[in-house]
């Protein structure tokens, strides 16, 4: 009898990712190879070594994936793998290995969209929570997956999670690297249909995170290393303030300015839901000059980061160490604001929509001062919050076999001439 048993590839942007899933509900491997230390050399993903770094990994990835798991090709009921949004050339190498797995072995394809994929995320844990109602807090901790640096535990509590089954419409919050989109997700006969409700018009929230710690002399990728800072700042010190998006410009006929801009159509967008984050990135940018901050971030990148002296991944301590105070309370500063700014928006999208429920997925939901402030505020409006665990808020496989489930139950195949779409966009 078929198990149900899904292998999943990622290949979307800098981590090679495989993992085997049981009826899109139980993990049985989940194996990252991150790129993220070649990366960081260059303070942000270069394209053309993804792609080289994918080629090379895929291979022993998906043998480790399988060994994991403990089954061979021939147990498998289909493959899936990340058809978009992405890097194209990184995608493409997801998408050929998957489709030679699949002819091989004689299996089906799935073709799963990377944003699905991180809100199936936060449903795998809910349904892994459910079959395993007194689990261990480890299965919550960074795992080898995680890019989490050792040192960055997991502080915040479980407060405010609560368990809702796959039937009521969602409220989804995806806030990563590419993506600050918020999705209306309903569940339709075993299936589910999302409906864009906002999203940013310029940077995503992590890409703000990612550029304000380059400029302030953090490593690659910034965000864990801001959530590790922010709480040795006041957050009040800097008053930054977000204006309301307008979206007048775009609706005239200008040509949106980024990539995350683009790939979704913003005339029917509420603007109360649009999210902006080119804005503070440019105050950050201002205060350092105004106050003098660039040498301490230059002299702290080279003697944690760049440096040719530099003694490896540096502690949290470390870091706190190379930094002033005026530095520590710009950070926090920096996390209350994007952080207030996602709050307000998502809880307004939730309410105009009648959700009950709200999921939180991508990279910066692994934010500890995101997870606390989001469950706390569920908790005075009574709507029920759900995140990923750690592991899997940023990129890897298993959200992307969960996301397959359903489509393999439908049977949703691809077809053979699939190919990579950079900009897919996810429901109408
Ligand atoms: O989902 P993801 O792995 O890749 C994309 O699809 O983009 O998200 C990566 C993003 C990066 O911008 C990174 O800085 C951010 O997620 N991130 C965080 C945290 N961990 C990762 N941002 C804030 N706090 C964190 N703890
Ligand atoms: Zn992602």
């Amino acid at each position: 009898m078929s198990r149900g048993l899904i292998l999943a590839i990622e290949s979307s942007c800098d981590e090679t990712a495989a993992a085997v899933v049981e009826r899109g509900a139980h993990t049985l491997s989940s194996v990252v190879a991150s790129q993220i230390a070649m990366h960081s050399r260059y303070g942000g993903v270069v394209p053309e070594l993804a792609s080289r770094e994918h080629l090379r990994a895929v291979v022993p990835v998906v043998r480790e994936a399988l060994a994991q798991a403990g089954i061979v090709l021939s147990d498998l009921d289909a493959i899936a793998v990340t058809s978009g949004p992405g890097l194209a050339g990184a995608l493409l190498v997801g998408i050929t290995y998957a489709k030679a797995l699949a002819f091989a072995a004689g299996l089906p394809l799935i073709a799963v969209n990377h944003l699905e994929g991180h809100i199936h995320a936060v449903l795998l844990k809910e349904r892994e929570d459910q079959s395993q109602p007194v689990r261990s807090k480890a299965a919550d901790a960074p795992g080898p997956a995680s890019r989490l640096a050792s040192g960055l535990a997991p502080a915040f509590a479980a407060a405010g999670e609560s368990r809702t089954p796959d039937t009521d419409p969602a409220l989804a919050l995806v806030v990563s690297g590419g993506h600050t989109h918020l999705y209306l997700a309903r569940p339709v006969r075993g299936a589910w249909q999302y409906t864009l409700v906002g999203r940013t018009l310029d940077d995503a929230a992590g890409e703000a995170y990612d550029k304000v710690a380059k400029l302030l002399g953090l490593g690659y990728p910034g965000g864990p290393w801001i959530d590790a800072l922010a709480p040795f700042g006041n957050p009040r010190e800097v008053p930054f303030a977000f204006a309301h998006v307008k979206t007048k410009l775009h609706l005239e006929g200008k040509a949106p300015r980024t990539k995350a801009a683009r790939t979704a159509p913003i005339a029917d967008l509420d603007p109360h839901f649009l999210f902006s984050f080119s804005g503070i990135k440019t105050a950050v940018l201002r205060y350092v000059e105004l106050h003098h901050l660039r040498p301490e971030a230059e002299a702290r990148a080279t003697l944690l980061f760049t440096g040719a002296e530099r003694p490896g991944r540096p502690s949290v301590e470390a870091l706190r160490a190379a930094c002033s105070q005026q530095t520590l309370d710009l950070i926090a500063s920096f996390q209350h604001a994007v952080i207030g700014d996602l709050l307000k928006k998502t809880f307004a999208a939730a309410e105009a929509l009648a959700a009950r429920r709200i999921l939180v997925a991508g990279g910066v939901a692994a934010n500890r001062e995101l997870r606390a402030r989001f469950s706390a505020q569920g908790a005075r409006r009574g709507v029920s919050l759900s995140f990923p665990t750690l592991a899997l808020s940023t990129d890897n496989a298993a959200m992307i076999a969960a996301a397959a489930w359903p489509r393999f139950l439908a049977r949703e195949f691809a077809p053979a001439e699939l190919s990579a779409d950079p900009s897919l966009a996810l429901g109408v």
